[in-house]
């Protein structure tokens, strides 16, 4: 990583608390019905993980796969939106939410803009469609929000999608994630004029805190699901948490 001299902090419109995939493990991940529980349990914010189907429309799912989270059987970015429709996204779940389906990007932007809830886009691209799935949402993303006072952050480890979604929407904010510090991750982050870093949480420490912040970059962390870890990065000054715990942490009684 080069040095460099400090920069600021970007504007950050957005809470603390990010509720991971809707509401964690308590409702099936990546549907409305587990959005809706988030927004029960206080969370104004939420991550959601977005891919293409074969005839281009974003809809929410985080396996490459249909078999861990639907009722379906192979790559979810090979079907067409109209299979994908059909398909039973709640009961693998819970028989409570059987017949859920997959929403589409624009179905659960709809429910944010509506209620005035912030959003968490991490772009999740079938392997070799990276680029252009940061494209299409990048698109969709601009139409959607084009009246709202505060846009979606965008955020993907894959860069070549962050790239894409620049593309098409240079003025939607863009996050990259990480899992490992690679070589010159920090450098590839501000080349993509991104707005943050959002990190495996135990990656945090003092040091790397001032170096990302002093690059004027935000500071996440994913995906924190006990106290003493939520603490410590608070403690750290760090500006978001993404949890699956939604039942342990109320934002409303959280620093
Ligand atoms: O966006 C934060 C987090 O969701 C990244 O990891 O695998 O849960 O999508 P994953
Ligand atoms: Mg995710």
């Amino acid at each position: 990583m080069s040095t460099t001299s400090a920069s600021p902090l970007p504007h950050w419109p957005y809470p603390r608390w990010i509720a991971h995939r809707g509401a964690g493990k308590l409702a099936p991940e990546n549907t409305l019905a587990a959005f809706r529980l988030g927004a029960q349990h206080g969370y104004r914010m939420f991550e959601c993980d977005t891919k293409l189907s074969s005839d281009g429309v974003p809809f929410l799912m985080h396996d490459a796969t249909l078999e861990r989270t639907t009722n379906g059987r192979g790559t979810g970015g090979d079907q067409p939106w109209s299979a994908l429709a059909q398909l039973d996204a709640g009961g693998w779940h819970s028989r409570q939410h059987a017949g859920e389906p997959l929403p589409t990007l624009e179905n659960l932007a709809r429910f944010c803009i509506a209620n005035s809830y912030f959003l968490n886009i991490e772009i999740k691209p079938t392997p070799g469609l990276e680029e252009k799935t940061g494209q299409v949402v990048g698109e969709l993303c601009t139409r959607l929000w084009k009246n709202e006072a505060v846009p979606p952050l965008f955020s993907s480890f894959r860069p070549e999608a962050l790239a894409g979604a620049r593309a098409t929407a240079p003025h939607l904010p863009r996050a990259l994630l990480l899992d490992t510090l690679w070589d010159g991750c920090l450098d590839v982050a501000r080349e993509l004029g991104c707005v943050a870093i959002v990190c495996n949480h135990a990656l945090w420490d003092r040091a790397l805190v001032a170096q990302v912040q002093g690059w004027g970059l935000r500071a996440l962390s994913y995906t924190v699901n006990d106290e003493w870890a939520a603490q410590r990065l608070i403690e750290l000054g760090t500006d978001g948490i993404i949890t699956d715990r939604v039942d342990l942490f109320s934002p409303a009684l959280q620093a």
